[in-house]
């Protein structure tokens, strides 16, 4: 088990920052907005706070938390709350180029699509890491080498590269599809 970091050590996030190419202002930033959205979680049955945010290649900050339901399995974690967000906003590269001009906030800004890094919040002591089907939502959308950044309760944090989350994916290429997280 990996051994948890600090995010209040500047050794700590310095050398993750370095190694997943992140500004610390980057880092620092997907940490308070998911920590801020675990704060809006829905989670009246699990009593298990949740946030995400993802920081798109084009800078913006998009956020997500758990959206629980009396009938458990509709439940959806904050991961894919915060995707889904991200690409009707138009913050899917492919989205962004065929919107561009149609008024959407996000395409119209211009820029790069696609996503940089990942965060997820949890009230947990140890990092607690994204279920199999957000890792697998995660891999529709971003590159293999996209760092995803596990907070937990004190803000001890661990980083790992999707591939390392989820070897052997299954994506968009598979099926003949344009990678959506370079086309
Ligand atoms: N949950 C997430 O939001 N993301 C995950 O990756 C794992 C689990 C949520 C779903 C449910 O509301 C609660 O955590 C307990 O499973």
């Amino acid at each position: 088990m990996t051994t948890p970091l600090s995010a209040s050590s500047p050794d700590d996030v310095t050398a993750v920052c370095a190694a997943h190419d992140l500004t610390l202002d980057e880092f620092h930033a997907l940490q308070s907005h998911a920590q801020e959205a675990k704060t809006r979680a829905y989670c009246p049955y699990s009593k298990f706070r949740v946030g995400a945010a993802l920081l798109t290649r084009s800078g913006a900050y998009v956020t997500g938390a758990n959206v629980e339901n009396a009938s458990y399995p509709v439940t959806t974690c904050a991961e894919r709350v915060a995707f889904g967000t991200a690409v009707v906003a138009g913050y899917h590269q492919q989205q962004a180029a065929a919107q561009a001009g149609n008024g959407n906030a996000a395409a119209a800004g211009g820029g790069e699509g696609g996503f940089k890094a990942v965060a997820v919040a949890t009230d947990a002591v140890g990092p607690a890491s994204p279920c199999g089907m957000c890792r697998q939502c995660i891999r529709e959308f971003c590159d293999l080498s996209v760092p995803i950044i596990m907070f937990d309760k004190d803000s001890k944090f661990i980083v790992m590269k999707l591939e390392e989350l989820l070897p052997l994916s299954f994506g968009p290429d598979a099926l003949g599809a344009p990678d959506p997280a370079k086309s």
